[in-house]
């Protein structure tokens, strides 16, 4: 079966030319991008879309969420927005509600906001545990997370409960908690920071984790300046992700870590991706990440929703998209790839090949996944023109219309 999308009057392919193509067309083949060129050259297809002059991008790779919980920290919102700051302490809130409720609801809960995030745009989504804190609930979040995201996430390293020793807590993380959640997860992250978990103790999560298998990422530099991203460089993690507060070494070591890569080749060794996360930067109040001046030191940028109940209570890429551009000073075309292929590139999913399936993600060239969004706009620009807006019009998911 074969769609042809015509009519398009920007296509952004975020492809390693960065090109954006003028009245073009597009032909998806079963989950697969067939062809893409000028809607005056357009093969046929079994089927045709109008696209009626609107434009096309990537479909949003969201590369960090956190679905699995349940309950609601309204409270927790107010009182910030009273004044009070943010603390990690209201995950154990959250973490007190999921436990209590069963995987049905957990689930069903999960999938709600999946569907949200898909309804705007967003074609690819990780997320993560650590809302379960003791083995048997660490393990379930995982399995449920397998069951509703395209990518999961070993957090039990989230935050140290009530009561426990963070030493031993620590080990459990590292020890059995581990071997329980290992069959549903491919990466694992730490709470790098004063209030969760030590350098020390963060460089065993990672070092445990690395020796299971697992990818790394790392939550880094979000309260305060601290060792989260000199470690996930260290460890060469996929993703640090938040970096608001970053020395000029972090910087730096940010920018080294892709000084041998070269994405138009394929070539040389990946860096670690910083991963800003606006809408939380604005609900917590903190200073928005510094995505600028990373990207002007040679960063490779993701932006993600970190949907959660506690810090960012909301799966609109477009939103992070917005404000990117109009406070963090990115372009619209920067802002887009970042919200696209840079979340590919921060879940290791940029790349693919055409022949045993495990297709590219987050741009759109001939073999990749055929993950588009197609906007109720002429341009990308109207994201941030129009801030808000619902310019999701059609969205399709490994070739399948999900909108
Ligand atoms: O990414 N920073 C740590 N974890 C989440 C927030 C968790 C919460 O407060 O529930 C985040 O912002």
């Amino acid at each position: 079966m074969s769609t042809l999308i015509t009519n398009i009057a920007e296509l952004m392919t975020q492809d390693t030319e960065h090109r954006v193509l003028k009245d073009a067309a597009i032909v998806i083949e079963g989950e697969r991008i067939a062809w893409i060129g000028a809607a005056a050259d357009a093969p046929a297809a079994d089927d045709a879309v109008d696209g009626a002059g609107r434009a096309l991008l990537p479909g949003w790779v969201d590369s960090h969420t956190h679905l699995i919980f349940a309950g609601d920290r309204t409270a927790e919102f107010e009182a910030r927005m009273a004044g009070e700051a943010y603390g990690a302490g209201g995950i154990a809130v959250t973490t007190g509600a999921t436990r209590t409720t069963g995987d049905f609801d957990l689930t069903r809960l999960a999938l709600g906001r999946v569907a949200e995030a898909v309804a705007q745009g967003t074609t690819y989504l990780e997320t993560k545990t650590g809302y379960g804190l003791d083995v048997d609930n660490e393990a379930r979040s995982a399995r449920i997370a397998s069951t509703v995201a395209d990518e999961v996430t070993y957090l039990g390293a989230h935050l140290v409960p009530d009561g426990l020793d963070a030493e031993d807590y620590t080990d459990l993380v590292c020890g059995p908690m581990l071997a329980a959640v290992r069959p549903y997860v491919r990466w694992a992250d730490v709470f790098c920071e004063r209030g969760a978990f030590n350098e020390d103790q963060a460089r065993r999560v990672l070092q445990a984790c690395r020796d299971a298998g697992l990818g790394l990422r790392v939550h880094g530099n979000q309260l305060g300046e601290g060792p989260g991203v000199r470690l996930a460089v260290e460890f060469g993690a996929a993703s640090v992700d938040h970096v608001n507060y970053l020395s000029r070494a972090d910087v730096h070591a940010l920018a080294d870590s892709w000084s041998g890569w070269e994405a138009a080749a394929g070539a040389g060794e990946r860096g670690t991706v910083a991963t800003c996360l606006p809408a939380c930067d604005l609900s917590t109040r903190q200073p928005l990440a510094p995505g600028r001046e990373l990207l002007d030191a040679g960063v490779q940028l993701a932006l993600a929703s970190n949907c959660n109940p506690g810090t960012s209570n909301t799966s609109s890429m477009a939103f992070c998209v917005t404000t990117a551009v109009l406070q963090m000073r990115l372009s619209v075309h920067e802002a887009v790839r970042a919200a696209t292929y840079g979340g590919a590139l921060a879940l290791g999913r940029e790349t693919g090949n055409d022949v045993d399936g495990e297709r590219a993600l987050g741009s759109i060239a001939v073999g990749h996944r055929a993950d588009l969004h197609l906007l109720n706009a002429p341009s990308a620009t109207h994201l941030a023109y129009r801030p808000g807006m619902p310019l999701t019009h059609a969205v399709w998911r490994a070739g399948v219309r999900a909108r």
